[in-house]
């Protein structure tokens, strides 16, 4: 309701944040409870955020911060946790100090339902207020947990609980069944915010304006134009002692099940009706219906290795890890190629890449169009156009496209039209995706957020291959540290009508 009514009014996204808080103000006052204060996403995320959102007085007024965890921390343990994290200058000292004033933490079990009780007078003592629990835990502990939270620590009368939940979601289809149902037990989907943090990336929120802005592109978003849609998401560094959790997941679970999986239904989506959150969910839902499950011989898996040239970090590879269990199968590259089986996109490849300890941090989407028909000019010199959106690192567009060598010849040449947000939007301030997306769940819009139903068809489309690959093990194909991935991959590209002619070159001199 409230994001309808200020789309209506041309704003800027500070302007309203400005208004989203001064809207949610009407209802506060607000409790922020994290669960799971004293661990690694709390340190490094969320309590960064809340910062950043507090600095810029974007958190409505009257929210109060509650950290959960079983360790006994005062609230200086807890700051010394976050304060490698948290960016306060000089100037901001003062202001850091009412941030911290904010806060408190109360020391408790997963388990137990006193504590959990503790918890709830905790919240009780700032009044009858609104409450967001956001659960940075393992899953392991989300049932207990969340079980507790709807016995002793739920809203009182008018108020609203909301709870943010991090993925994984589940391991496989069953597993997420098995959450999801457990979860919808308890709360209303309106209640539960899955969170996927790249639904919060600027041009990730921008594929739809860009898609549903433009007359030009209506005509040729389907399989007349274009030849095949690539979707990459790249490091440059391995797994760096997080071995354990990542083995246990692999790339594919990691990143390509959600995050490239949302890319691809924003890419691929027809237009939805309105902007409300359910219009969109009800269209990315319906692209992944169409999607068939990923077969085994699309895919290509790769695991790096130690790279004896490189500098120390990339000496190690993935086994070489002491968190990782030796002989680990787990593919830590993946490309793979999908399908959407519906009028616009039938035959149209999605390919899917991600990978870890590659040659460089990029996350983008190449949408690369069919060949000229009928070319006029020397054989050859014409080459595909290329739109690409570029997520990060550098967000831009870019079009790739043929032009007349400028001057007498009348040859012609590759060139860009280029938006570079950093060019045309200097100083510009491009928010953290976490601070979009907890101001979102303040604001009570799940546009950003993962619907039940949608996470149901992410793991139809992937559960079949993922047990496959349990039962089969095949050996992932070794890429050295640094490295583009294995060779196969670019061959699977290749057979899925993407042409790569390494004729393009790039001017970084013209930003
Ligand atoms: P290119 O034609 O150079 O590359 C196109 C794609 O081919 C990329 O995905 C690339 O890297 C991939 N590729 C590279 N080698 C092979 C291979 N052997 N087989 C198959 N695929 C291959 O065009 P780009 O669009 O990548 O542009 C080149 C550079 O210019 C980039 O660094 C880009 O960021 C920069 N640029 C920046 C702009 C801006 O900042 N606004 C605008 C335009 C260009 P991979 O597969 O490794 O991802
Ligand atoms: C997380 C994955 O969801 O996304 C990590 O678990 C990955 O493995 C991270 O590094 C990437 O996020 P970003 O925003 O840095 O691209």
């Amino acid at each position: 309701m409230y994001s309808r009514y200020l789309q209506e009014l041309a704003m800027t996204s500070k302007e309203i944040s400005k208004m989203f808080v001064q809207l949610g103000n009407k209802t506060g006052p607000n409790v922020f409870i994290v669960i799971g204060a004293s661990g690694d996403l709390a340190k490094k995320k969320i309590y960064p955020v809340l910062w950043a959102l507090f600095k810029d007085e974007l958190l409505p007024k009257e929210t109060y911060i509650i950290g959960y965890a079983r360790s006994k921390l005062s609230l200086e343990d807890l700051q010394s946790r976050w304060a490698p994290f948290l960016k306060v200058s000089e100037e901001e000292q003062e202001k850091y100090k009412e941030f911290v004033k904010i806060n408190k933490y109360c020391a408790g079990q997963y388990d137990k339902t006193s504590d959990f009780s503790r918890l709830d007078k905790m919240i009780n003592d700032v009044g009858n207020c609104n409450r967001l629990f956001y659960l940075a835990l393992p899953p392991s502990v989300y049932e207990t947990v969340t079980l507790n939270l709807k016995a002793t620590c739920m809203s009182k009368s008018d108020k609203w609980t909301r709870v943010i939940i991090e993925k994984p979601f589940g391991r496989d289809l069953e597993t997420s069944e098995h959450l999801s149902n457990h979860l919808s037990s308890l709360f209303r989907e309106e209640e539960i915010y899955r969170i996927d943090h790249y639904l919060g990336k600027e041009m990730v929120q921008n594929l739809m304006v860009l898609r549903f802005g433009n007359r030009i592109y209506s005509p040729i978003w389907n399989r007349d134009s274009i030849a095949s849609v690539v979707i990459s998401f790249k490091e440059p560094f391995g797994t760096q002692g997080r071995g354990g959790y990542f083995d246990d997941f692999g790339i594919i679970r990691d990143v390509m099940q959600n995050h490239l999986l949302q890319l691809l239904t924003l890419v691929a989506m027809e237009k939805p009706p309105s902007t409300a959150a359910e219009d969109i969910r009800n269209e990315k839902v319906k692209v992944l219906k169409s999607v068939p499950p990923i077969t085994m011989d699309n895919v290509v898996l790769g695991q790096y290795v130690g790279n004896p040239d490189g500098k120390d970090d990339e000496k190690q590879g993935y086994l070489d890890d002491p968190t990782v269990p030796a002989g680990s199968v787990t593919p830590t590259f993946v490309t793979a190629a999908l399908f959407v089986r519906n009028e616009r996109w039938d035959g149209v490849p999605f390919i899917l890449r991600c990978g870890k300890a590659l040659n460089e941090r990029k996350a983008e989407v190449r949408i690369q169009f069919k060949d000229m028909p009928g070319d006029i000019f020397s054989e050859g010199k014409v080459k595909r156009n290329e739109l690409v959106i570029r997520v990060q690192p550098n967000e831009a567009v870019y079009m790739k496209m043929m032009t007349k060598s400028p001057g007498m010849s009348f040859d012609c040449e590759e060139t860009e039209l280029d938006l570079t947000y950093g060019s045309r939007y200097k100083g510009v301030k491009m928010p953290e995706a976490y601070e979009r997306l907890i101001l979102d769940v303040f604001t009570g819009s799940q546009i950003n957020f993962v619907r039940s139903d949608e996470l149901y068809q992410a793991w139809r489309i992937f559960t079949p291959l993922l047990h496959q690959m349990e039962s089969e093990k095949p050996k992932p194909i070794p890429y050295k540290y640094g490295s583009r991935g294995p060779k196969e991959s670019d061959d699977l590209f290749a057979n899925n009508n993407f042409t790569y002619t390494g004729t393009y070159k790039w001017s970084p001199s013209k930003i």
